[in-house]
């Protein structure tokens, strides 16, 4: 096999110029009362300050006057604690830094990747191209859906091998031409490449063995023997592109409107709130809330990035994030407190489950849940009905009775619990669900908490 990685070349999607940081301080000491524990930065076109009397959006104001503060205090925390939410799950682009976070603004959101299950179909890329050619097979160059690697001993059988056969599989978009199913050639993969200016195809992998065109014929699997391994090894870390990542059969990015991490204008159709939300317009978005852990989002902390995102230049860069945020003019500022991130009906599959993944996933999933408390999947629900390991006494949850649910007790930071309140945020010692949430859960329970959609 060989691989060609053009050093000069740009990839598409990659990142983009970052703009230079600047902060105008105008400061007249004659005019001013000097305050060395709160110095302003003020620019000149900041705009006016909300002067209504919604409560939600005076704190916002006060917290978070630009979107620099909104991303020290916000982004940036929910990025942080616990190695980093954004940063160890790949589906999340990393905004640490405040030029990162000015760079999801008009950035197409196919830049992230993950757990195929947690694509967004509008988010998939256009993938590379596969080419078949030889022993009476000429594919032509067809869109790649997305690859495979299953690990076993080849197939010896008569015919063609079972779906699901070990080997390296390839799903294409068209099926492929002529009606010979077996074939031991070069498969070539093609991407297209931006230089100078000039829109130029390459054939960046090439892998060599015995292919079977299954049934359909957009499905191939590609021998491995053992002297192949890391060929495919290879294969997967040059890193070809998937057309349907997610594996659904609809090409995303065929769709002529990409969807951006953040759009400049529309926080109802950025990526990254869709995410936070788990919905964008109405239609629910695969994968897990973000922020998983500790660090839920407030209706103020919303309310700031909604009027962050609306008022944001198109060409904006990192000195727009030193202005301060218009909520004067943003049109969230009428009604926020609609931002909340909840759905309605206060049933476990819509809105229970989730602030429990939303809330608590952080800690209480993965491999090592904390407490060995797991709160998101499919088995959370029977776990809540066994007795708490800290008191064996309660179970988490007492169907109909909230004071003998133990996991209610922990969230209301009741006296007779062991150990902290939760959700616990490792940054203050201490934590709360937000009201409306925890109004929920109770409502939950006391209504015999039941495993409803
Ligand atoms: C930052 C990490 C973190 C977050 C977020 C978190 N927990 Fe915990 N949880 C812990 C740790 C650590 C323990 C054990 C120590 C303690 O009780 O404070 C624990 C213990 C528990 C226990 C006791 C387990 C038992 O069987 O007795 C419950 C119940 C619990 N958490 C529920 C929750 C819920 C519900 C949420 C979300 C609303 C949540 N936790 C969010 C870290 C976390």
């Amino acid at each position: 096999m060989t691989l060609f990685r053009p050093s000069s070349l740009s990839l598409a999607g990659a990142a983009l110029a970052l703009g230079a940081c600047t902060v105008s301080t105008s400061f007249d000491p004659g005019e001013i009362d000097f305050e060395p524990e709160r110095p302003e930065t003020t620019t000149p076109d900041d705009p006016d300050p909300y002067t209504g009397d919604d409560e939600i959006v005076l704190e916002a104001q006060s917290n978070f006057r630009t979107g620099i503060e909104l991303h020290q205090k916000v982004i940036w925390r929910t990025c942080t604690p616990n190695g980093g939410v954004c940063h160890n799950s790949k589906e999340f682009p990393d905004l640490r830094t405040p030029s990162n976070f000015v760079n999801a603004f008009g950035a197409n959101c196919n830049v992230q990747y993950g757990e195929f299950e947690s694509v967004y179909d509008r988010c998939e890329r256009p993938g590379d191209r596969f080419r078949i050619a030889g022993g009476g097979l000429n594919s032509g160059q067809i869109e790649i859906g997305w690859i495979e690697s299953i690990p076993g001993d080849i197939f010896e059988g008569e015919g063609l091998p079972p779906e699901d056969s070990p080997g390296f599989h390839i799903h294409l978009a068209d099926p492929i031409p002529g009606e010979q199913t077996e074939v031991y050639t070069t498969g070539e993969f093609e991407r297209t490449f931006i230089n100078e200016g000039k829109v130029e195809d390459f054939t960046f992998a090439e892998y060599t063995t015995l292919w079977y065109v299954l049934p359909g014929r957009k499905h191939l699997i590609g021998e491995v023997r053992e002297y192949q391994v890391d060929q495919v090894q290879n294969l997967f870390t040059v890193g070809i592109i998937e057309g349907d990542a997610n594996r659904n059969e609809v090409f995303g990015a065929r769709e002529d409107d990409p969807v951006h991490l953040l759009e400049p204008g529309s926080p109802e159709t950025s990526y990254l709130i869709a995410r936070l939300r788990g919905t964008m317009l109405g239609e629910e978005i695969p994968g897990s809330r973000m922020p998983l852990a500790n660090a839920p989002f407030t209706i103020p902390e919303m309310l700031a990035l909604f009027c962050l995102v609306e008022g944001f230049p198109a060409d904006g860069t990192e000195a727009d994030l030193d202005r301060g945020i218009d909520y004067a003019n943003c049109s969230y500022s009428e009604d926020p407190a609609g931002l909340g991130l909840l759905g309605e009906g206060v049933t476990w599959s819509a809105r229970i489950s989730k602030i429990l993944e939303f809330n608590c996933g952080g800690c209480h999933g993965g491999a090592n849940p904390e407490a060995g408390l797991t709160l998101v999947g499919d088995e959370v629900y029977a776990r809540l009905l066994e007795p708490s390991t800290q008191n064996p006494e309660l179970p988490l949850i007492t169907p109909g009775v909230p004071e003998e649910s133990y996991l209610y007790l922990k969230l209301i930071g009741d006296d007779s619990i062991t150990g902290n309140p939760m959700p616990y945020n490792p940054l203050t010692g201490e934590g709360t669900l937000g009201e409306a949430e925890l109004a929920d859960v109770l409502t939950w329970i006391t209504n015999g908490a039941v495993e409803n959609e």
